[in-house]
């Protein structure tokens, strides 16, 4: 009889998230256990308790899930992992938390597909500016910086935490440049000579008003993951996906909550499926949710 196929969701936190259990059930998973309160010290007993239960080389029978909200514990949670398996004993990891990794690489692979299509550019030394310092502003500072975007991560509340973006470029061997703009004024200011915008704030938060994007006349694309009322863009509308919004200057195109996250569950549903069918095990982080992403924007 062949084994069903298990889900093992762990999180430092004390839920996992109801997105990535129904993710894990469509992709073909059949049996989903969330664990919540492991982090970084249990990982590793967790893995090796996992991957004696089943015979060697049958990683695609068991797969684990790094949710949790913090970009940096679940990578080190990711590398713990990956360290903890005793080969030919393997299974299969993916580290999405927060949905940052999948939603990052979606948002950057959408507009690199639009700068390309509507501009003939690329991300390769344009000015981008990336307002919210979250989980996805986070990572999509590390992929656009990886593809040669001159990045500013603005970070949008007083109490914003540098630490979290020194730690979280140093993984991947880039610098991020970061700094405040918490009043309307500082915003503005930021935006203006952006080429690329991107908002990335707590859901239902406006950043950037008409204002905004009247006064940067050198903008190509404006796009916003925020799919709750009021958008982070006046005029950025959830549904838009290179669409044409007219401003004081001319026109921009324009990316929304849902033209993103088209591709996000492409992506996250295409990596759960690569773990139920890959011979060896697969350990699966923001780079590789960004080939993912290339393949559907
Ligand atoms: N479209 C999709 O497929 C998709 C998928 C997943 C998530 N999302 C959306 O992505 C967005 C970001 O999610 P996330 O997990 O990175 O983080 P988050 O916890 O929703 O917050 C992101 C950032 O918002 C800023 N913020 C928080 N409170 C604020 C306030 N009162 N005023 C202004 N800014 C505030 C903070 O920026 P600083 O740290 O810079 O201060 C915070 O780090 C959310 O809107 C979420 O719903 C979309």
């Amino acid at each position: 009889m062949s084994k069903r196929r298990i889900m093992h969701m762990i999180t430092p936190t004390d839920s996992v998230s109801p997105f990535d259990v129904n993710m894990a059930v469509d992709a073909g998973y059949a049996v989903i256990v969330p664990h919540c309160g492991i982090g970084e010290s249990s990982v590793a007993d967790f893995v090796q308790d996992a991957i004696f239960s089943r015979p060697p080389k049958s990683a695609s029978t068991t797969g684990m899930f790094i949710g949790g909200g913090d970009v940096n514990r679940a990578s080190e949670m990711l590398e713990i992992a990956k360290g903890a398996m005793v080969p030919p004993f393997e299974v299969s990891v993916l580290a999405d938390p927060n949905g940052a990794f999948t939603t990052s690489a979606a948002l950057v692979a959408v507009i690199e597909r639009c700068l390309k299509e509507h501009a003939s550019a690329n991300l390769k030394g344009s000015n981008m500016k990336i307002f919210g310092g979250g989980p996805v502003g986070l990572s999509t500072a590390v992929l656009a910086k990886e593809r040669g975007a001159c990045v500013s991560l603005i970070r949008l509340t007083a109490s914003a935490d540098d630490g979290s973006v020194s730690e979280f470029s140093a993984r991947f061997g880039v610098d991020i440049d970061s700094r405040r703009a918490v009043e309307n004024s500082e915003r503005l200011a930021e935006a203006a000579d952006a080429q690329v915008i991107v908002t990335t704030a707590k859901a239902g938060i406006q950043v950037l008003g008409q204002e905004a994007v009247d006064q940067a006349s050198g903008l190509l694309i404006a796009a916003d993951v925020n799919a709750v009322p009021p958008t982070g863009i006046e005029g950025v509308e959830v549904m838009h996906n290179g669409d044409d919004v007219v401003c004081k200057w001319g026109s921009f195109k324009s990316i929304g909550a849902l033209g993103i996250g088209r591709v996000k569950y492409k992506t996250q549903l295409e990596m759960l499926k690569s773990m139920l069918t890959s011979e060896d095990s697969l350990v699966l982080g923001l780079s590789d949710a960004y080939t993912e992403a290339a393949r559907h924007a």
